[in-house]
């Protein structure tokens, strides 16, 4: 069996998260989101500035993101856009999304993202079925992603990338019970993994982010 490279403490976990780059800004998202229900939706620090990061290095201009929460990852993406650069958010939840609307505000990027509210499948749909974008975050309803996987491809332009989350499941996936939302996420994984359309790579970020690029 192929063995894990390193033997991870939790406290070596939050030393990844502490040496990872946060500003005021996104500390206060963090602090205020911790007191929320569902607080552990939530991307870590250091996937947000991977994410940042890897925006910045695919030269992204016109950003996707599929599942916004309170806004972490939005104001990640967005920093890692151009000045005139687009990042498109959907959300289901209305009170999430003024959430994450006053968070993108008070990071100073509202002229780039737009929120969306309401189901994910169908705002894609309503989206013209042409490459428009060049980054895209898929974090929403863990039953949707293969739908929402079909949705994205053909609206992303070769050489895009595609961020898909928790992948792993909390290693659900391994064994998943039959009718869960991991069986369905170990499908599109075996799926991705054998996509001719896209390169792919997966990789042990947080609960598993796979790295999807169109070909
Ligand atoms: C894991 S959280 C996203 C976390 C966010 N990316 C962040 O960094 O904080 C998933 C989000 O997807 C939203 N969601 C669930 N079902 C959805 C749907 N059908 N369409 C759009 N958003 C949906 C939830 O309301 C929730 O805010």
């Amino acid at each position: 069996m192929r063995g894990a490279k390193t033997k991870l403490s939790p406290e070596a976990l939050e030393y990844l998260a502490a040496h990872s780059r946060q500003d005021e800004v996104l500390a206060r998202v963090e602090r205020e989101t911790a007191g929320m229900p569902r607080a552990m939706m939530q991307i870590s620090p250091e996937q947000g500035a991977l994410m940042e990061l890897l925006v910045r290095l695919a030269g992204a201009r016109d950003a996707l993101e599929v599942g916004t929460f309170t806004g972490y990852s939005a104001i990640c993406v967005a920093r890692g856009l151009p000045t005139d650069g687009r990042l498109t958010c959907l959300e289901l939840e209305r009170e999430y999304a003024d959430i994450a609307q006053r968070n993108v505000e008070a990071a100073g990027l509202a002229d780039r993202v737009t929120i969306n509210v309401g189901p994910a499948d169908e705002a894609l749909e309503a989206m013209p079925e042409e490459p428009a974008f060049d980054f895209v975050f898929l974090d929403a309803d863990k039953t949707g992603y293969p739908a929402y996987y079909e949705l994205i491809l053909p609206r992303m332009r070769p050489g895009a990338l595609l961020l898909i989350d928790n992948i792993l499941m909390d290693g659900d996936v391994v064994d998943p019970e039959p009718g869960s939302s991991a069986e369905v996420i170990a499908a599109l994984n075996a799926k991705v993994a054998a996509d001719e359309r896209v390169d792919a790579a997966f990789a042990m970020v947080a609960d598993g982010l796979a790295f999807v690029r169109k070909r």
